[in-house]
């Protein structure tokens, strides 16, 4: 009879926010990027994901945050199978978050960089860092980042990603505000408006074909820690990408008008002299990037913007990592 590892194992990790966007795929079934990204992994904000194997169990579960959700079930199941191997015994697994779900806070980031980490220890397997970071991409691209802390970049290769910490969480003491404008998720998902984006909008190419260079300009920011050019490329980063959702057929369009009043704020706080920018992903949430000595006035400003619900703040952090197993 073939003999199993069964293990039970904790693991967390929290989301990360890109200020390179992934948008776009390579291979849809592969779930490749079409071009880098540039991230940085948040600490305040995490996903605790536990993962227990038992072959007296018929089928998968998935509980998060003590609800079922067959629904993500198929997704979390494969990603099983790639970690653990197809014929492994089943599964309880079971999430705990600290935040929002589904509205643009990279949730799935976290989530499945959390379970790679739990799923691996679990099924006694011994895989390195990028090992992980690549099946978890290979459920949500923008995952594969948040195995790693600090500053992240990631690269695509042909065939393959490639993922390091250009910088730890320690030696660029960013921070993060992030106001929360809806808790509703997303009415559209980042896998569909990436396909639509990409069949639809005529910036599609333009967008590809530049991203090489806004990724090395953000890494030569990261390597001077200048801020005001890092500051520069993001902004331009982002809005680039949402003007690729606003020109897709059908147009998506994930903001409110207190996203808007978010931007509008960041924006008269860096012209008074302020060192902070924007940037927001598929979700009408702002995430602000500043320095210690300017997040209480940061806060204020994103809390004074009619509509905003919650102002949540965030130092940078480390990747994905076990808290426990049995
Ligand atoms: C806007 O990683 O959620 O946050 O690979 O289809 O699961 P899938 O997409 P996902 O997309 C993230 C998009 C983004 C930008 C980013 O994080 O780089």
């Amino acid at each position: 009879m073939r003999q199993y590892h069964l293990g039970r194992a904790l693991a967390q990790a929290q989301p990360n926010i890109a200020l390179v966007k992934y948008w776009g795929k390579r291979d849809i079934r592969r779930n490749l990027p079409e071009t880098g990204s540039l991230s940085v992994t948040l600490e305040a904000l995490w996903t605790r994901m536990e993962v227990e194997l038992d072959p007296s169990l018929e089928a998968d579960s998935l509980s998060v945050d003590g609800r079922d959700v067959p629904e993500l079930l198929p997704r979390v199941s494969r990603c099983l199978d790639q970690v653990a191997g197809p014929d492994r015994p089943r599964a309880r697994v079971a999430s705990e978050t600290n935040f929002p779900v589904g509205a643009g806070l990279a949730s799935s980031a976290a989530a499945f960089a959390a379970l790679v980490v739990a799923a691996s220890r679990a099924a006694g397997k011994a895989h390195d860092a990028l090992t992980l970071a690549r099946l978890a991409g290979a459920q949500s691209g923008s995952a594969a980042r948040s195995l790693f802390g600090g500053i992240v970049a990631l690269d695509a290769g042909q065939d393959e990603i490639a993922v390091e910490s250009l910088c730890a969480a320690r030696d660029w003491a960013l921070e993060v505000l992030v106001a929360i404008t809806d808790r509703h998720a997303k009415p559209v998902g980042s896998s569909e408006a990436m396909r639509r984006c990409a069949e639809t909008s005529p910036f599609y190419r333009y967008w590809v074909d530049r991203q090489s260079a806004d990724l090395g300009a953000a890494r030569r920011a990261v390597t001077l820690r200048d801020f005001a050019s890092l500051a520069a490329t993001a902004e331009h980063n982002c809005l680039k990408m949402h003007s690729l959702m606003w020109t897709s057929r059908p147009p998506i369009v994930y903001w409110n008008d207190a996203t808007i009043g978010c931007m509008q704020a960041v924006r008269e706080l860096a012209a008074g002299g302020c060192p902070v920018f924007f940037t927001i992903d598929a979700g009408p949430q702002v995430k602000a990037v500043t320095l210690p000595d300017e997040t209480a006035r940061v806060r204020e400003a994103l809390a004074a913007v009619p509509g905003v619900l919650e102002v949540l703040h965030s130092t940078l952090g480390g990747g994905a990592r076990l808290l426990e197993t049995a």
